[in-house]
């Protein structure tokens, strides 16, 4: 067994400037790899370098654009001569970015595909540069980060969640695709719910029901409270690491048990 998990690996995760991707950046740092560190928000992603320190540096990735991708995946071939973990953790939700309703029969076809832009097509480039970046390589990893609103309907979010479910099945496409090429290349997906991190910060809000906002949220979760960052990132870095070496197409649930039943149990009933 290596002294660190991921010694040796280089390693590139998108939408690592704050919140799930940053703390996925830090722990792989720490277990030895060589991270980029990637986002659209220079500023913060630079700063995450600095508090990485040594082996990491900043790259601009918008993930919906194909030519980012291709000037990203070439820049890592030619410094560190290959690419063995991509970690597709950039997504939005359409709330942030004030999309306006993101109900079924609300929403506009124009947040619909803003919402699909960043999440699916992201996805599906970071594959694709990802595959043909790793596939001759010695062990690579992709692991995408969907949720658990990828797995049922969110009425309320619908094109997150079904920009989520894309994310989900087209792992399973890549993790077989791969299998049938002989890649050394094996596809996961990661499907968090309810992790405290900036993306929550429209829906918990600012003021005096902050509190009471993250209680009644904490009441809908068997295990009776959020999630942080770090749940998530010892889930990357397990899937990143040769521990998981026979693992690929799955998909890892980090819940708090919410998919373990249904909202109609006997307890919320009382
Ligand atoms: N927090 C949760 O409860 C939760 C639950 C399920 C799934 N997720 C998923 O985990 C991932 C990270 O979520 P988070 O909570 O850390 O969110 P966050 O909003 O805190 O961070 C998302 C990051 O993605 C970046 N980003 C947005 N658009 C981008 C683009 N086009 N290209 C590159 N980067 C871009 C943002 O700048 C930001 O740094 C997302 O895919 C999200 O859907 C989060």
């Amino acid at each position: 067994m290596p002294e660190k998990r991921l010694e040796g690996k280089v390693a590139l995760v998108t939408g690592a400037a704050q919140g799930i991707g940053k703390e996925i950046a830090i722990f792989f740092a720490k277990e030895g790899a060589t991270v980029i560190v990637s986002d659209i928000k220079d500023a913060e992603g630079e700063s995450v370098v600095q508090e990485i320190g040594g082996e990491a540096t900043y790259v601009h990735l918008d993930v919906q654009q194909e030519e980012n991708w291709q000037v990203v995946t070439k820049d890592i071939l030619d410094k560190f001569g290959k690419l063995d973990v991509l970690v597709n953790n950039a997504g939005i939700t359409g709330f942030q970015e004030g999309f306006g309703p993101q109900d079924p029969e609300q929403a506009s076809l124009k947040s619909w595909h803003a919402v699909h832009a960043v999440n699916s097509d992201g996805v599906f480039l970071g594959c694709k540069y990802g595959i043909q970046a790793m596939k001759s390589g010695q062990a690579g990893s992709i692991i995408n980060v969907s949720s658990r609103s990828g797995l049922i309907g969110i009425p309320g979010a619908a094109a997150y969640a079904a920009s989520k479910a894309v994310g989900r099945n087209h792992t399973k496409s890549v993790a077989l695709y791969c299998c049938e090429k002989n890649y050394p290349i094996r596809c996961n997906s990661i499907h968090p719910a309810a992790i405290l991190t900036p993306l929550w910060e429209p829906m918990l809000g600012t003021g005096a029901d902050r509190e009471e906002n993250m209680a009644k949220i904490a009441r809908d979760i068997p295990m009776q409270k959020m999630g942080m960052p770090d749940d998530v990132a010892y889930a990357a870095l397990y899937l990143a690491s040769d521990e998981s070496k026979y693992i690929t197409g799955i998909e890892l649930t980090i819940d708090g048990g919410i998919l373990a039943g249904a909202s109609a149990s006997p307890k919320k009933q009382e």
